[in-house]
């Protein structure tokens, strides 16, 4: 079986890609033209690149990129420059997952396909009635219709929630909630939560791309984990910000 990886040239992406190609995964991933990619990656046995724009494939073409993929990722997120934030595409992430899950639909895989989709801490779950603290809902009200990548990111994961809901016989989905993400060369101890345990906006903690990664690779081959998280959008911290 193989992993697909979307966003795989980003900054987590790629360290999710490395992790899962040390642990002697399979992984496929679509670069888009001019995509920066780590050159003792890109040749590797264990990874197939497709040179396209993930959003400009058919249902059918991904679908059959991803035929044989036990676990799908998205660690897609806009680029911080001001057309990468209020430029086109607006919903890439949402558009993203939903491409996404029509490709796996249109298989019909025999055992659901894991798909992960990487999210935020300044994205509140609702399926929990989690309440962040005042301050923290009243930014986040503003970021909303202010800041388009942060509605993107909200609506992704409530698509998932939504629409694939948690009886789909095809998909089964994780969202993973890091705080503010940080680059580190090594995976360090970290701490899972079902909700944030910090405010996201005035108090964030810390967490590792790296971190995020390892738990993401994890989340994908170990299936006791997998089912302590199937459904849910864990918050993950490094554990010097857990207190
Ligand atoms: N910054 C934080 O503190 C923080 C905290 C929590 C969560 N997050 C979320 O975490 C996610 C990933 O973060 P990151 O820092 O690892 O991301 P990143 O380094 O910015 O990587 C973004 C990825 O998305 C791709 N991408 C961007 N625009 C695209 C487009 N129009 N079409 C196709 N692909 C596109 C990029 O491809 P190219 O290489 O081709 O540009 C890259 O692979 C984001 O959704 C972000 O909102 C961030």
């Amino acid at each position: 079986m193989a992993i697909f990886v979307a966003g795989a040239s980003g900054a987590t992406g790629r360290l999710l890609v490395s992790q899962l190609i040390d642990s002697g995964e399979s992984v496929r991933i679509v670069l888009r033209e001019g995509s920066d990619f780590p050159e003792h990656l890109i040749n590797h046995p264990q990874l197939v690149v497709v040179r396209q724009n993930l959003l400009d494939l058919s249902v059918q073409q991904l679908a059959y990129i991803l035929e044989g993929c036990s676990g799908v990722v998205s660690c897609l997120g806009h680029t911080p420059t001001f057309s990468g934030v209020f430029g086109q595409p607006r919903s890439l992430v949402l558009d993203a997952v939903k491409l996404l899950c029509q490709a796996i639909e249109v298989n019909s895989p025999g055992k659901p396909v894991k798909l992960i989709l990487m999210n935020s801490t300044g994205c509140a779950n609702p399926d929990i009635d989690e309440q962040p603290p005042l301050s923290q809902r009243v930014v986040v009200s503003l970021l909303r219709w202010l800041l388009p990548p942060h509605r993107d990111n909200e609506m992704a994961a409530a698509y998932l929630s939504e629409q694939v809901g948690s009886d789909s016989n095809t998909i089964e989905w994780v969202a993973v909630r890091p705080d503010a993400l940080t680059d580190e060369v090594v995976v360090s101890d970290y701490s899972l939560f079902p909700s944030p345990v910090r405010n996201a906006i005035f108090d964030s903690g810390k967490t590792s791309r790296i971190n995020v990664g390892h738990f993401m690779a994890e989340l994908l081959t170990n299936d006791e984990l997998w089912r302590q998280w199937c459904w849910q959008r864990p918050v993950i911290y490094n554990n010097e910000f857990t207190a």
